[in-house]
């Protein structure tokens, strides 16, 4: 048996091999039935000719609709007229599962294709972007891995809330109420004390109410915690983790990169260093173009927008003000109206893809921070535990998977980067 990708190859010309995959297009004229397999590495199209092979197979061959399962045997040819130029011509043909009408063609609504997702996700753009997704993983994993990181698994369930009370899911949990995880921070935090620098990949959760193109209610979220490590530590291993992510992918996924016409010399100028922001530049340069923000305003899609629209490499923006952050970060000690925080902005227009931050170390703020925003101690009097046992400067960041899949992909929604979206509308299938 051989993959669709070793099948088409110059040097099997002449030869006789077997593949196996499902009908991805078929059509019969004079006789002979054309049928383009697809397997995981590629598409090949084979010829079954009556005659050639068995009559009861040839029937089949020519009753099996797009997506049945099939094992094909038949000598590789050379033809300028088969799509990738070269075509089986089938000796053996095995129906091995039949396929009813298939319910998705050409021209589907978005909410057909969101219904029909477990059949969707077999199309080539999907298979493309699962691709993608894995190899900037892998990208990711690597880097950690060689930079002496260490992957640790922090719970889901959970009683705190570090991004915030509005957009928690609650969990009944035996006779309490938990919730599930928006991010792993504090657990990441709690381990740099004996690992130093750790790494975690889990879902985390967002309970978001709108409707919009880059929110999701479950996402998979890369977080990283390091002790020693200050701010702008903290915004290198960031830009070098992205753009090893996206070297990766550029390197493994050419081809799948093109299928979604994904322009590749872009993503190859995506090098450290990455330019910084401070959050009050970001604000003057929004004002020149015309929006109507001041100091305090909050950065959404729009004001991201139009912050990388004319960027083709990440930018970070610096020191926002404290009452749009959430209450764990850092004083700027140079202007303590601001924490010692940046968001990492994906160029095109596309927005934040990390969030982070050095972490306040110094228990009574965070104690105050806590009260102002009327949560209670009880739940957190481990996190403030962190501070009391040989407290360290360090840092961290979480990445939405999800995020840079979007925008290395160049999606116009969040919800094709991932097999099954969950969002505000939608939990099926
Ligand atoms: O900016 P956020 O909320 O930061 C945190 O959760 C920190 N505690 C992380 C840390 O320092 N360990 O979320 C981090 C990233 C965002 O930049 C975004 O990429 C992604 O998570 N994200 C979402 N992705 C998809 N759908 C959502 N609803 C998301 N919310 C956040
Ligand atoms: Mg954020």
């Amino acid at each position: 048996m051989l993959s669709i990708k070793d099948a088409l190859s110059k040097d099997k010309v002449g030869k006789k091999v077997q593949v196996r995959g499902w009908i991805y297009r078929t059509r019969c004229s004079g006789g002979i039935v054309f049928a383009v397999l697809r397997d995981v590495t590629g598409t090949i199209q084979v010829a079954i000719k009556k005659g050639n092979v068995p009559d009861d197979d040839f029937e089949a061959a020519n009753k099996a609709g797009i997506e049945s399962s099939v094992i094909i045997e038949g000598e590789v040819v050379e033809d300028k007229r088969a799509p990738g130029g070269y075509e089986i011509r089938a000796s053996g043909f095995k129906l091995v599962g039949a396929a009813e009408a298939f319910p998705i063609t050409e021209y589907q609504s978005t909410e057909l294709l969101l219904d029909l997702r477990h059949l969707w996700i077999r199309s080539r753009e999907q298979t493309a972007v699962s691709k993608i997704k894995a190899s900037l993983l892998r990208g990711a994993r690597e880097w950690f891995y060689e930079n002496d990181y260490i992957e640790v698994t922090p719970p889901i369930i959970t009683g705190v809330a570090p991004e915030g009370s509005t957009t928690l899911f609650q969990v009944k949990y035996y006779d309490r109420i938990a919730y599930l995880s928006q991010s792993a921070q504090f657990y990441l935090e709690s381990l740099i004390y004996s690992l130093e620098k750790v790494y975690a990949l889990t879902p985390s959760f967002r309970a978001e109410k709108s409707r919009t193109p880059r929110h999701l209610s479950e996402y998979w979220h890369l977080e990283m915690e390091a002790a020693w490590v200050d701010n702008e530590g903290n915004m290198k291993v960031q830009e070098e983790l992205v753009s090893a992510m996206v070297q990766n992918a550029v390197k493994e996924c050419e081809t799948e990169l093109k299928l979604l016409k994904r322009d590749v010399s872009i993503l190859k100028k995506v090098q450290p260093p990455f330019d910084r922001m401070k959050y009050d530049e970001a604000m003057e340069f929004l004002q020149k173009k015309g929006h109507e923000v001041s100091w305090g305003s909050d950065l959404g899609a729009v004001e991201e927008r139009t912050l990388t629209v004319d960027r083709q490499v990440p930018v970070f923006v610096v020191n926002y003000p404290k009452e749009l952050k959430p209450f764990y970060m850092k004083e700027n000690p140079d202007d303590s109206r601001t924490y010692k925080n940046s968001d990492l902005l994906a160029p095109e227009g596309f927005g934040e893809i990390i969030g982070g931050s050095e972490r306040e170390t110094d228990n009574a703020l965070l104690i105050e921070r806590l009260r102002d925003i009327g949560e209670s101690m009880d739940n957190y009097q481990w996190y403030l535990d962190l501070r009391k046992y040989g407290s360290v400067p360090h840092s961290g960041f979480g990445l939405g998977i999800e995020r840079i899949v979007t925008w290395v992909c160049k999606l116009d929604h969040i919800r094709d980067s991932t097999p099954y979206p969950r969002t505000v509308a939608r939990v099926y299938p």
